[in-house]
């Protein structure tokens, strides 16, 4: 999607993709190698002018190699491979939130997991997404269990946060200091899955500017927030880059967080363009899914001025993110709501 925003001012893109057929080799060429090969990270950086990542999970290591060997000055890349480094690892993540003062749960290793008492949430360290790497513990018989599951080095343990719901806020902040926010969004997770955004009636930028300022963040950052019941907010983790929570904005009538992005990179001004309240609800795979196509139709006949977005995955698995609906305007939670059901009774009642 970053990509589409590219183009659309005119913009060349390049990507390096382990797979031909993903969504960002569909939309432009791509270098075919896998995220850790530095002799294709270097080749992908002498032949650009911008490069920037989709997801954190390029080893910090990999990039300051391909760095020094393709000779090209580090500031090309947004966000730094300092700041990766940090967010990559949630455990060094944590400790430089921490140190800024900045409040979240506590962290421990995993050894010293039984030590703040029950429930406690182990995490991999490196990795995770949609909740694979984390593992919700509810006494010391599931901690014994999954212990000897993992590499306890590469895991921490949390303190369990009880909050009462959990937000997102995409932060913008420019090479030269400009900062801009989006709106605060409520997230509702299901399985540790993101499943519906929409807007939280409560402004969280403050405390998102700053978690992005403590991981010297330049870039576009989704900053993902526990409210306690008191309205405490509480940082959960950051993401460096455009974020599930921010895919609303595709359709809100302001500035989309691709667009943004793609200026941040540029190094060109932002916007602070804002625009409708808007739900999204994520697409999820289905067991016995058939043609999404119909899917779609069941999902624009149900809610006409849903907004589907589909991102041309070759595979989809049970659980996986497909895609979205956005719906703008009043009752755009029950009406995207509406529209996804019907999308999934489109989608798994098709005959073969
Ligand atoms: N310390 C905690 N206390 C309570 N719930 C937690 C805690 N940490 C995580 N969770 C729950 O688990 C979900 C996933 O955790 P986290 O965001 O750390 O993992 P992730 O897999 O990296 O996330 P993402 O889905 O954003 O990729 C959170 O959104 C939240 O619902
Ligand atoms: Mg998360």
């Amino acid at each position: 999607m970053t990509i589409q925003a590219a183009q659309r001012m005119g913009l060349r893109c390049l990507s390096l993709d382990p797979d031909v057929q993903s969504p960002a080799s569909q939309l432009a060429p791509s270098i075919l190698a896998n995220l850790d090969d530095g002799t294709a990270i270097a080749r992908l950086l002498q032949q650009c002018e911008h490069v920037t990542l989709e997801n954190e999970f390029i080893p910090a290591d990999s990039l300051r190699k391909a760095l020094d060997e393709s000779n090209v000055h580090p500031s090309i890349l947004m966000p730094s491979v300092g700041t990766l480094a940090i967010i990559q690892d949630k455990w060094v993540q944590r400790e430089a939130l921490t140190r800024n003062g900045l409040p979240g749960p506590r962290a421990f290793p995993v050894s010293h997991a039984h030590e703040g008492g029950f429930p406690v949430v182990l995490k991999s360290r490196k990795g995770g997404y949609d909740g694979k790497g984390v593992r919700m513990i509810k006494n010391a018989e599931e901690l014994a269990n999954t212990v000897a599951e993992i590499q306890p080095d590469a895991w921490m343990a949390e303190s369990f946060v009880p909050f009462r719901r959990e937000l997102a806020v995409m932060v913008s902040i420019a090479s030269d200091g400009a900062v801009q926010t989006f709106p605060t969004m409520e997230t509702v997770q299901v399985d540790g899955v993101c499943s519906l955004v929409f807007p939280a009636n409560v402004d969280a930028s403050e405390i998102a500017i700053e978690a992005v300022r403590a991981v010297q963040g330049r870039g576009l950052f989704g900053v993902e927030l526990f409210e306690l019941d008191n309205g405490e907010i509480q940082i959960n983790e950051i993401a460096p880059r455009p974020h599930n929570t921010g895919h609303y904005t595709l359709d809100w009538g302001g500035i989309s967080q691709f667009e943004q992005h793609v200026r941040l990179c540029m190094n060109w001004p932002l916007s602070q363009e804002t625009g409708q309240p808007t739900c999204m609800a994520n697409l999820l795979g289905q067991p016995g899914a058939g043609d999404f196509r119909q899917a779609i139709q069941a999902a624009i006949q149900a809610v006409p001025d849903a907004h589907v977005h589909w991102y041309g995955k070759a595979l989809s698995k049970p659980g996986r993110k497909m895609g979205h609906i956005n719906v703008v305007g009043d009752n755009a939670r029950p009406r995207a709501e509406s529209a996804r059901a019907a999308f999934y009774r489109g989608w798994v009642s098709e005959t073969p």
